[in-house]
């Protein structure tokens, strides 16, 4: 029951028009519960005693108490409608935040998928449990109690019986509720399973198709959906299996009312009006108790969906800033890795004890065998992890010292990976800057050489790009993903294998906005081009997550059968290889 206290706050934001729509929703429960006293009032105080002049009123009141009880209904429906809706968007946009903000350790353990259907599957069980759930419970359980009450003040010989056939119920449902819940679980997580399966198929559709693994693909699929369906129909089959019991307890229960009730009527006990009232009023009583049962399978498997909600809400971001950390004072771009110990596992540690001065300005080559750390460097470098030990200081100020987001602010990242959002050109180069002056962003395009496909797209910046509008080659992505870190005006720039799945010509074009881009700022290259390795101010020579070569191009070669000239020997050996094309225009 913890997990449904985290949702508190936000039952609280919304609390004045849910007060007011569950204040509504008693009158109207109030004016279903007087029906059956009326109609009582009319068996006994006006038709057995001949009481004729009454008769107008009481049946107007008779006719009148549904229609005011349906249009306070209808509003209270409303306003507990809106209210529920309003909540479950903040929980979404906090969820959404927290997705946004979580560390990359926890992004690596949950795959998108996963987050993906808790963000939407899971919130709407939620939204389900307090626009309908919950209400139903609310009026269920006034009437309830109101009903029991009226038929022990009548007839207190009956809710007797009423109290057994109770007790059958709990027995029912606890029978019944561990199973589902069990089953609910396991098919939540098998939903999981299969959407990361298949984000992953979808996104990698090429691969698929390449290996030939559509029919393997295919049948793992409706084997995992298959499975996963078995679950949901075990878990569903549980509740109807629970909700049979209950009608059936219930139906029992009230023929013993009836009967029982009848016999007092002889023995001159109880009024017809009296049996009349009790009637409806253990049904009353038992519609509710079985909805309630119901509603607690229900409940059981909102549980599963509420707690998966709250473990994304309830996680802490493991790379925060301090309460009120200074923000990074921007000085020349000096960089410093003070025996830096890292290690993504924990006891087999990448790095141990890495030491690294890069003067302000200066393009730094990080050059070594795949593996060997360099991406990393530069993750550390803008926090994405932070280090066990030692420190990475900016221009003297320690990394984890200064406010996230204005480190963050600094960097400008050209990945080998170009990402284009769902937008316009403009607003891809100009991401992460509302309203960005066309001009810059222009002036930012042309450094990138862009032009060329700006004057060439239908509607210039406005031309829809990514998802659902024109698609890019990897080269025009990489331009415009270099444009954005231009427009930034980083204080470092780097570049992560930024050129190595393209053609010549892209990669001319994209050598020439680099060395623009490159220009005053300290940058790291991750680099496999020979050219930009040898214009470097330093190049970093990593094996088995250590530095162990440090220099010029020239001061490097020197060093006989030196790391560096291994690499370089390899290089040149691949540069007289012919490049592969640029083919990843549109789908294959
Ligand atoms: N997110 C991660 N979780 C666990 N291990 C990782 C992660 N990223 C990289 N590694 C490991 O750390 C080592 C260095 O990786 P990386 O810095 O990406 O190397 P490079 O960029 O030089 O190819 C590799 O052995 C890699 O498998
Ligand atoms: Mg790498």
């Amino acid at each position: 029951m913890d997990v449904f206290k985290r949702l508190f706050p936000y039952l609280k934001r919304h609390g004045k028009s849910l007060l007011l729509g569950l204040l509504g929703m008693s009158l109207f429960t109030g004016l279903t519960l007087a029906q059956p006293l009326l109609m009582r009032y009319l068996f006994n105080d006006v038709v057995e005693v001949n009481r004729w002049e009454l008769l107008p009123v009481v049946v107007l009141l008779i006719a009148a108490a549904p229609f005011i009880a349906s249009a306070f209904q209808f509003i209270n429906q409303r306003i507990i409608m809106r209210a529920g809706y309003g909540m479950i968007s903040d929980i979404r946009l906090d969820m959404y935040e927290k997705i946004l903000a979580l560390s990359m350790k926890f992004h690596q353990d949950h795959s998108s998928g996963v987050l993906v259907n808790r963000m939407m599957d899971d919130v709407n069980m939620i939204q389900r449990l307090i626009t309908g759930d919950t209400v139903t419970l609310f009026i269920d359980v006034i009437i309830f109690g109101v009903a029991m009450g009226v038929v022990f003040a009548i007839a207190p010989v009956l809710s007797a019986v009423l109290l057994t056939t109770l007790i059958l119920y709990v027995l029912a449902y606890r029978s019944f509720a561990g199973k589902i819940k069990n089953r609910s679980t396991s098919y939540r997580r098998m939903q999981d399973t299969i959407s990361e399966r298949l984000q992953e198929t979808i996104a990698g559709v090429r691969h698929v198709r390449i290996y030939n693994r559509e029919l393997l693909e295919n049948t793992s699929f409706i084997t995992r959906t298959e499975q996963s369906l078995e679950h949901a129909l075990h878990s569903r089959l549980g509740s109807v299996g629970l909700g049979t019991a209950c009608t059936f307890i219930a139906g029992f229960g009230s023929a013993a009312v009836m009967i029982i009730g009848l016999q007092q009527v002889l023995q001159g006990h109880l009024q017809y009006g009296d049996v009349f009232a009790v009637n409806n009023f253990v049904w009353m009583a038992l519609n509710p108790a079985i909805r309630i049962t119901n509603m607690a399978g229900q409940l059981t498997e909102t549980f599963v969906s509420v707690r998966r909600v709250v473990e994304v809400l309830d996680e802490t971001p493991t790379v925060t800033s301090n309460a009120g950390a200074p923000a990074l004072v921007r000085g020349e771009g000096m960089v410093e890795f003070d025996d830096v110990h890292f290690s993504y596992v924990p006891d087999s540690p990448l790095y141990r004890g890495l030491n690294l001065k890069v003067a302000p300005g200066s393009t730094v080559a990080l050059v070594g065998h795949t593996g060997c750390g360099k991406t990393t460097l530069t993750t550390l470098l803008m926090r994405h992890w932070d280090v066990d030990s030692g420190s990475i200081r900016i221009d003297g100020q320690d990394i984890s010292a200064v406010d996230l987001r204005s480190l963050r602010r600094i960097f400008g990242v050209v990945l080998q990976d170009p990402v284009v959002f769902d937008g316009t050109l403009g607003e891809n180069i100009a991401y992460g800057w509302h309203d960005a002056p066309e001009r810059l962003i222009d002036e930012a395009a042309q450094a990138a050489e862009l032009g060329d496909l700006v004057s060439r797209l239908p509607e210039g910046y406005d031309t829809i790009i990514g998802t659902h509008g024109i698609k890019l080659s990897v080269g025009e992505k990489q331009r415009v993903s270099i444009a954005r870190a231009i427009l930034k005006d980083p204080l470092i720039l780097i570049m992560d294998e930024a050129t190595s799945s393209l053609d010549s010509e892209s990669e001319a074009l994209i050598q020439r906005a680099l060395e623009r881009v490159l220009e005053g700022r300290t940058s790291f290259v991750v680099a496999h081009r020979l050219s930009t390795i040898i214009k470097a101010d330093a190049i970093v020579v990593m094996d088995s997550g250590a530095i162990v070569e440090l220099g010029t191009h020239e001061e490097l070669m020197k060093i006989p059968a030196g790391h560096y000239r291994q690499l370089y020997e390899e290089l040149r050996g691949q540069a007289k290889e012919p490049t592969p094309t640029d083919s990843s225009r549109g789908p294959v």
